[in-house]
């Protein structure tokens, strides 16, 4: 069904969409009528799905794995499940439920720590400083701030990761969208970037077999669990993750930071002459501007917020409403980046918490510095169309600005 087939949403406590126009452009104000009259609402749209917006609630889903299983985190419903097992693909440590959540998760950690994220610090400041000089090159007064520099960000921190050339990178883009952004509405084509995807990372194991380097993958072939290698569909399985967490998620962030910065001149000063501030506000555009929203099924029916959730359901753990929860967060509508508290749960609570958080911030400060530092001055372009993308993971894609 494309976007504009699509009855119109007359009810958001019974009937939402998270594919809706509006929504995808500012969920906030849906969530907080939401929040008000019906915490947890309830949608046939998709395939069905519950959606709470109290932050407590999200909370306690997460917490939640004896209930709430992540054997589909998927937001909207997966096309070609995988037929031996009625599920999608696994995606560890994404897609796993305890006991095997706890190794699938130790196996990467390592690749994530704040000493290992240091590493892929020069890299992403020499790449940003070459993607600024583009940007602010002789005679130029306009560019794409997402698609010339937020996108081009992350894809390429994650091929050094995975240890794949630079020039495969447009491909990763290319699969992350058709995968978790056109998914629902393209099936076809996702199922074709998803054979792709596979056939390009079973071939870079397989070349990783003859010859180890030092990435991520080689790491992987030569973990033992129990005496035993990894399965190669389980280090295929974890790559593939690495990728799609990796990149959709972080590049709707700097997107959203350049955003706000576009189009709030007071916050853009401050962090000019207040450099200091990068850390508070980076954390402050998590909250306020959470990309991702994940899901669960429930496993057994179970009560949340009034309602009985029945065993299969699929619940999301919206964590960009939970963010904005006036329970837990003075003016939460307010993007003030000097907040001093601010326990968001932009990277997701329990035992699925981001594994790439740190990277991610890293990615982040570094973007934001070094575009403030080349341009300091900017604005949103009256005359470009700004688009964004949503459902699981939200952000802009086409984000015009004018200097
Ligand atoms: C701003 C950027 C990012 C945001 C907002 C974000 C958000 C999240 C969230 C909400 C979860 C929880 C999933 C759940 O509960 O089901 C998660 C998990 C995960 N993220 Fe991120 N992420 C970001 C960047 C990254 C990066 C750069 C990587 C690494 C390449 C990464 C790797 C992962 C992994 C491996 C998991 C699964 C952890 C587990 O299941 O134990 N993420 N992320």
């Amino acid at each position: 069904m494309s976007v504009s087939e699509r009855p119109a949403v007359h009810d958001w406590m019974n009937d939402f969409d998270v594919l809706e126009a509006s929504f995808m452009h500012d969920p906030a104000p849906m969530y907080a009528e939401i929040r008000s009259q019906q915490p947890v609402a309830h949608t046939e749209r998709w395939g069905g799905a519950w959606m709470p917006t109290r932050y407590d609630d999200v909370v306690s889903v997460a917490y939640d794995t004896e209930h709430f299983s992540s054997r589909d985190v998927g937001v909207l419903p997966f096309v070609g499940l995988d037929r031996e097992n009625d599920r999608p693909p696994a995606s560890p440590p994404i897609t796993s439920d305890p006991p095997d959540h706890t190794w699938h998760r130790r196996l990467i950690l390592p690749y994530f720590s704040p000493k290992a994220v240091e590493r892929y610090e020069i890299f992403t400041r020499a790449l940003c400083r070459e993607l600024m000089a583009g940007i602010v090159a002789e005679g130029r007064h306009h560019a794409d701030a997402a698609i010339e520099y937020a996108q081009q960000i992350p894809p390429r921190v994650i091929a050094e990761l995975i240890g794949v050339p630079p020039q495969d990178t447009e491909q990763f883009v290319e699969w992350t969208r058709a995968v978790l952004e056109n998914g629902a509405l393209q099936p076809e084509a996702r199922l074709i970037a998803r054979k792709e995807m596979l056939t390009y990372f079973f071939g870079l194991l397989e070349s990783r077999k003859r010859e180890r380097r030092d990435d991520i993958t080689s790491f992987l072939l030569d973990q033992e669990v129990d005496g035993k290698p990894l399965r190669d569909g389980h280090i295929v399985g974890t790559i593939t993750l690495l990728l799609i967490a990796g990149i959709d998620t972080t590049w709707s962030s700097i997107g959203s930071a350049l955003l706000h910065l576009a189009t709030h001149p007071g916050d853009r000063a401050r962090l000019v002459a207040e450099p200091d501030l990068l850390n508070s506000a980076v954390e402050e555009f998590l909250r306020a501007y959470s990309p991702v929203t994940m899901a669960r099924v429930a496993s057994a029916d179970v009560e949340l917020g009034g309602h009985t959730i029945r065993a299969g359901e699929r619940v999301l753990l919206t964590f960009p409403a939970a963010n904005r929860d006036p329970e837990h967060f003075e003016r939460p509508d307010e993007v003030l980046i000097d907040r001093a508290h601010n326990r968001h749960v932009a990277f997701g609570v329990g035992i699925h918490r981001c594994a790439g958080s740190n990277l991610a911030r890293m990615e982040m400060q570094v973007a934001i510095h070094e575009w403030l530092a080349a341009l300091p001055e900017f604005e949103l372009d009256p005359m470009g169309e700004l688009t964004f993308a949503g459902g699981q993971v939200r952000g802009p894609r086409s984000l015009p600005l004018t200097f």
